[in-house]
């Protein structure tokens, strides 16, 4: 091929008509272009690459420590097909990866971190576009909220659900499952050679965990907030449409750089709300309230925590593991999330989606192939199903629980609270005969904030003590300020905040105190004089930090509480101003 010096615009090419943030990168006869040219081309692109169109970036979290996304790589090749196809240049680039199952303390405590990989990349390179592929449950969130904070045109291509689980002609859906067997394994009705032959045929193909669990949740949202392509959370990874979801994809990003439609103009106050709404329709993640908190306060939109309870009168109308019987698979096979949005249509805010026209368009057509799986929104699976938001003396800044997920006698209830001050002391005694407890306590466990644990991990769902198992209880209400997986049930009470590490009542509790809760009024109460907590208040101190240095200790410093979505303090907002100064 012949060197074309510095001629670096094709003559009429109409993507020249259009000033594109990437031409500052490649567009330049000087220098400072010709590094960055002559060093991408070191890969073998054409000339014809750096000749106006559009520079479209693929995030990319694949990673062999993060199997839930372990098939981005090949969805990689779909999004390039389709780039190319419409007349971009596509460029895939790594960033941190967030394995759920994998990362010690937890996945959460890097999902703020994963967000400024991906601001600061998207920020850096010249891309006139972005492509977000994530899965596992932190990569969406993290990927999303980097994306807002530089605020191109974006759209997500999501892993897709694994295959069912199966196992001695059951199924067996992953996270939900595995907690129930551990369960039955401590009360003696499943051994342990048939709980560890599970972990296999719980697994059986890449992709993310396929009940309704953080990740399909937050898969699901990108649909009901209409900022990936339809039917994008329920393809299963492995099935054939997924890569040409990829491929279309890919075609929609150029067309949207030349639309110069932002992820601002999808993602907005209107968007966040349909997004609660179908949160409570599909009997989606408590995580996903953090995810959400957090991302509005990178775009600017003003949400709290009370306009969850929005979704209170939301009916379930997905009948998927945790909350209900089916997994992701059978959801697709159902009509997916295209079927959900057209039954919950009368509730959706007017919003633009990624296909640059109103959500009403974007579910057009949808239809139901299994009423068992997607319920009618007049003859749902459960009425009033949405998360429901708890305050008082114990959360004066709000606390939540998943009446879905949860035993319903037990959300309206006094009773005397067992404490664990930290999760080693939870894990050394509650499978203790002599435990002080039964069915009727409150486990109340501290210390799973966003400071104090830290990164909030997704304990808050507490194993039930063993000798009330064997007793046949399979429920217990659960209090504490940490999270609970997308996968997990009962009454369990989460995100206390403040937390107890930084000085919120939770801290004050003792074992022996009564504590009131009522979902349906929305009460978490502490029944305790106000005397009695000043005086214990006195004697309160903080927790030693666990981390001194590195990133952690910086995310102890600025990360804010659960209600406002545990982003870091400096994170929060955008910056889109152009990047001016040059690197040589
Ligand atoms: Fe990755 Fe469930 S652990 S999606």
């Amino acid at each position: 091929m012949e060197f074309s010096g510095n001629h670096v615009g094709r003559e009429g090419n109409a993507a020249l008509t259009r000033e594109r943030r990437s031409r500052s990168w490649y567009g330049m006869a000087d220098k400072d272009g010709f590094i960055r040219r002559s060093w991408m081309k070191s890969q073998g692109f054409p000339d014809h690459a750096f000749d106006g169109r559009p520079v479209i970036g693929i995030c990319n979290t694949w990673s062999e420590l993060t199997p839930c996304n372990s098939g981005l790589r090949d969805l990689a090749e779909g999004v390039k097909r389709g780039i190319w196809e419409a007349g971009g240049f596509p460029v895939e680039f790594p960033v941190m990866s967030l394995g759920e199952t994998q990362m010690k303390p937890t996945a959460m405590l890097f999902r703020n971190l994963l967000a400024m990989d991906v601001e600061e990349s998207i920020r850096a390179y010249g891309m006139d576009g972005v492509v977000l592929l994530g899965g596992c449950d932190k990569t969406t969130p993290g990927q999303l909220m980097g994306a807002a904070s530089v605020d191109l045109p974006t759209i997500v291509v999501s892993s897709g659900p694994m295959l069912n689980g199966k196992w001695k002609g059951r199924e067996l859906g992953s996270g939900t499952d595995v907690r129930k067997f551990a369960t039955a394994v401590k009360a003696g009705e499943m051994t342990l050679a048939d709980f560890m032959a599970t972990e296999s045929g719980m697994s059986r193909s890449r992709g993310v965990c396929m009940t309704m669990g953080t990740a399909s949740t937050m898969a699901s949202l990108t649909e009901a907030m209409g900022i990936a392509l339809p039917t994008n959370a329920a393809l299963p990874a492995v099935d054939a449409r997924r890569m040409a979801l990829a491929h279309m994809t890919g075609r929609r990003i150029v067309e949207m750089v030349e639309e110069d439609l932002k992820l601002s103009d999808v993602v907005t106050r209107a968007s966040f709300e349909n997004a609660i709404i179908a949160n409570a329709a599909v009997g989606g993640s408590t995580n996903a309230v953090v995810h959400l908190l957090a991302l509005a306060g990178r775009v600017g939109v003003d949400l709290e925590l009370a306009d969850f309870e929005i979704s209170g009168d939301i009916p379930l109308l997905v009948n998927c593991m945790p909350s209900g019987k089916y997994l992701m698979e059978d959801f697709c096979y159902a009509g997916g999330m295209p079927a959900v949005l057209a039954e919950i249509a009368h509730l959706l805010r007017p919003a633009r989606t990624v296909l640059g026209s109103d959500i009403a368009a974007y579910h057009e057509g949808a239809e139901c192939y299994n009423r068992d799986v997607i319920y009618a929104f007049d003859t749902p699976l459960q009425p009033a199903a949405g998360l429901r938001v708890l305050r008082g003396n114990l959360a004066p800044r709000g606390a939540i629980v998943k009446p879905s997920a949860a035993t319903g006698e037990l959300l309206e209830r006094d009773g005397e609270a067992f404490v664990f001050e930290t999760i080693e002391e939870l894990k050394a005694n509650i499978d203790r005969e002599d435990l002080p407890v039964t069915a009727d306590t409150f486990l109340v466990l501290k210390g799973c904030g966003p400071k104090g644990y830290p990164g909030m991990p997704e304990v808050g769902d507490m194993p039930l003590p063993a000798k009330l198992v064997k007793q046949g209880v399979r429920d217990m209400v659960r209090i504490s300020d940490g999270r609970m997986s997308g996968t997990a049930f009962g009454t369990v009470i989460l995100h206390v905040s403040p937390e107890a590490s930084d000085g919120g009542p939770l801290a004050l509790v003792r074992t022996g105190d009564r504590i009131r809760i009522s979902a349906r009024r929305g009460i978490l109460e502490l029944l305790v004089d106000d005397g009695e907590l000043v005086a214990r208040r006195a004697g309160w101190k903080p927790p030693p930090p666990h981390y001194t240095r590195g990133y952690a200790k910086m995310y102890v410093e600025h990360v804010l509480q659960a209600d406002q979505g545990a982003d870091l303090d400096f994170l929060v907002g955008k910056d889109t101003r152009p990047v001016t100064r040059e690197s040589h």
